[in-house]
């Protein structure tokens, strides 16, 4: 805190954190399971990013009512559309609990020993804390394992869609600008918190009310410059400070080229398909958007590694640590990171395993497969797993495109036979292969025209009767027996084996972080990111991103016109937008020189998961809403460099324009306190 003021914040550590009184703490949320979001007004509204509530905008979008195209705005509470399974979460208080995790440890027993009585502690610890469905109770790691700390938290499950401006706007460049600055991007939605007639967490009813807030951030029309000091307050997810030389390279020798290759083959089908039917468009947006979000990173990361040396330097720093180890005389540690080598070494083909299979089954690979992997642990049981069943096959089928899933099918079969190492091969995808003469299209033809896994209506009706017979039939259904047969052996065989070594990972990081912290303190200063509540802090400041180029730190609408191109999807600038453009109408949300601001880039370290995190000025008001990182510096989790590296937000003044001028839902403004000292 002190450091903050020296960097010009006005507040104290209790505006932020305090377990007795209203603070901001009490005014940002975990938003579904990896987002950010905050409150606004004292009616429960909330803000997030467009990109975070976009599953819940693209869920409600048909042809008729496409939200996603015209954007969405709720004239009254009764328009406001609910969304099934998403909820917000607050954090209550937190609690260091390392003593008591680490009771009955000492450090020369064996890890598996420690590993269970850690976790029973930390059972015991939950256990204590334990509420209804509306708390959630959570012990992290912090510093692999040298620090536990405990997280009781409110979990509210009727959060209602408000408002959403058109992807012409909210996700304005798409995946094409996507980690990437000059940024135009007014990625913002606007979600209602309901509560029960007590103010109490509830889920869906007609007779829930808008939620009374503890805490509310004001919303400043004060804008930002240069030099600013800026904070981030969110669920960032996961950081690697402290990694090790050794997983580095892994990363970058072994899994990145691999993945790339597989999303980039995903991406090209899905493109094409979207750029010839608008249903196909509206279908795949979210799936094409999160294929396209850490494939494009993984990208920049890349290139992040090489340009900056990162994996020299750091064996560089490994070295004189490893100096300072020996001056000790600690010669226990002698072979720490010839240790990660072998690990990493190890790990590297079933690490690869694991994402080849997710990739092909779980992560928007062949859906066909991925339903199908699903009735084995759904569809032969009891009436509520039949039902959790129909939910999938209804969740897939309303976004599925056959053709489109064919073609994935084919390409990633073929990729999964060239990367896939032959100990963790399917025999059984490999004998409909080999049948096929080895020609993927063939193969995946065959199994698209003799599976009901593609026929949603039949399968439907089979899987809710689900009597002998039934069941007999699927069994030998070949998209069945695939998939059954990759998640056994991604299950049985590779996940295991991969914790395994993970968790041997995972003890030898636990030591070195503790060693580190002896060596030099400041390398430790703060724990990696785990998606708990956490504050980072900077300033708003320019870059260079490459010889003899400098970017400003702010864009406006006339970037937007700038980019402005019919031709281009992601390009498109709304009607209404250019005419609001040509009118230069930005009354007070206007910039000092008239034009109008838009994004905004800082020093703050950010990862995935700071997606919809408040930024908040000296005084604790909002300036801006954090969406993103600037492609040199995507790099960040594993290396943060403040000369490059830059959070990305929308300005706040931008997002109230879109509402009051741009959608005419001025009323909403009402509810927020604006403030403009
Ligand atoms: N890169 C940002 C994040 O990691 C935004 C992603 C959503 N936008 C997109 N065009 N795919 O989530
Ligand atoms: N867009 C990211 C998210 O959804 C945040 C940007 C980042 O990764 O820094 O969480």
């Amino acid at each position: 805190i002190e450091d903050m003021k020296t960097q010009g914040f006005k507040l104290e550590a209790k505006d932020i954190y305090d377990i007795n009184n209203a603070c901001m703490k009490d005014a940002v949320m975990l938003f579904g399971r990896g987002c950010t979001a905050e409150l606004i007004s004292d009616k429960g509204l909330i803000l997030t990013n467009h990109h975070c509530g976009f599953k819940q905008i693209q869920s409600h979008s048909t042809l008729e009512n496409d939200y996603i195209t015209r954007g969405f705005w709720a004239m009254n509470k009764k328009e406001e559309l609910s969304n099934p399974g998403l909820t917000v979460t607050f954090l209550r208080f937190m609690q260091d609990v390392t003593q008591d995790v680490l009771k009955g440890v000492d450090e020369t027993m064996p890890e598996h020993e420690r590993k269970l009585i850690v976790q029973a502690n930390i059972d015991s610890i939950q256990k204590s804390h334990a509420g209804d469905e509306y708390v959630k109770v959570s012990v992290s790691a912090f510093y692999s394992g040298n620090q536990y700390v405990l997280f009781v938290s409110d979990v509210f499950k009727d959060v209602r869609l408000v408002g959403a401006p058109p992807a012409a706007i909210g996700k304005f460049g798409g995946d094409t600008d996507n980690w990437m600055w000059p940024r135009h991007g007014g990625d913002f939605s606007l979600f209602r918190i309901y509560a029960n007639k007590d103010n109490k967490p509830s889920g869906y009813s007609d007779d829930n009310v808008p939620y009374k807030p503890k805490y509310v951030f004001p919303v400043s029309l004060n804008g930002i410059d240069e030099g600013d000091f800026t904070m981030v307050f969110g669920y960032p997810g996961s950081t690697y400070q402290y990694a090790s030389s050794a997983q580095l390279k892994s990363m970058r020798d072994y899994s990145y080229p691999k993945l790339i290759k597989i999303r980039d083959t995903k991406l090209k089908i899905i493109d094409q398909a979207m750029d010839a039917d608008p249903e196909v468009r509206i279908k795949y947006a979210a799936k094409a958007a999160s294929i396209s979000n850490a494939w494009k990173r993984w990208i920049g990361e890349l290139k992040g590694y090489e340009r900056f040396d990162v994996i020299n330097k750091k064996e560089e720093s490994e070295k004189a640590f490893m100096a300072w180890i020996q001056a000790r005389g600690k010669t226990r540690h002698e072979n720490l990171f010839a240790e990660y080598e072998a690990l990493y070494s190890k790990q590297a083909e079933l690490n690869l395993a694991a994402n080849i299979t997710s990739e092909i089954m779980l992560k928007n690979g062949i859906e066909v497969l991925t339903l199908a992997e699903k009735t084995d642990h759904h569809a032969f049981s009891t009436d509520s797993l039949k039902e959790a069943f129909q939910n999938e096959i209804l969740t897939i089928s309303k976004d599925y495109d056959r053709d489109t899933d064919l073609k994935i099918a084919e390409h990633l079969t073929r990729l999964y036979f060239e990367y896939m190492p032959p100990l963790y091969q399917s025999q059984k995808l490999r004998k409909l292969y080999l049948k096929s003469k080895e020609d993927p299209a063939k193969a995946m033809k065959k199994l698209f025209k003799t599976s009901i896994y593609n026929d949603f209506d039949k399968l439907s009706t089979i899987t809710r009767e689900a009597n002998e017979k039934h069941l007999r039939k699927l069994k030998k259904d070949p998209a069945y027996v695939i998939a059954s047969d990759l998640g056994t052996i991604y299950y049985k065989t590779i996940r295991p084996a991969l914790s395994g070594i993970n968790a041997q990972i995972d003890s030898l990081d636990r030591v070195y972080i503790k060693l580190l912290a002896e060596y030099d303190s400041t390398i430790t200063a703060y724990p990696d990111a785990n998606l708990t509540l956490r504050l980072t802090y900077g300033k708003v400041a320019a870059y260079a991103p490459r010889d003899a180029v400098k970017y400003d730190f702010s864009t406006t609408l006339d970037g937007i016109m700038e980019k402005d191109n019919p031709n281009i999807y992601d390009y498109r600038v709304p009607e209404r937008l250019k005419e609001l453009h040509k009118q230069k109408d930005y009354g007070i949300y206007a910039r000092p020189d008239g034009k109008l601001p838009v994004c905004f880039i800082g020093t703050n370290h950010t990862t995935g998961g700071n997606s919809g995190s408040p930024v908040i000025n000296a005084k604790g008001h909002l300036v801006g809403l954090n969406f993103d990182r600037a492609w040199e510096g995507v790099m960040s989790d594993f290396y943060y460099n403040p000369e490059i590296c830059r959070n990305i937000s929308v300005d706040i003044r931008y997002v109230l324009f879109i509402i009051d001028k741009f959608a005419g839902a001025g009323y909403l403004m009402d509810e927020m306190h604006l403030v403009s000292e």
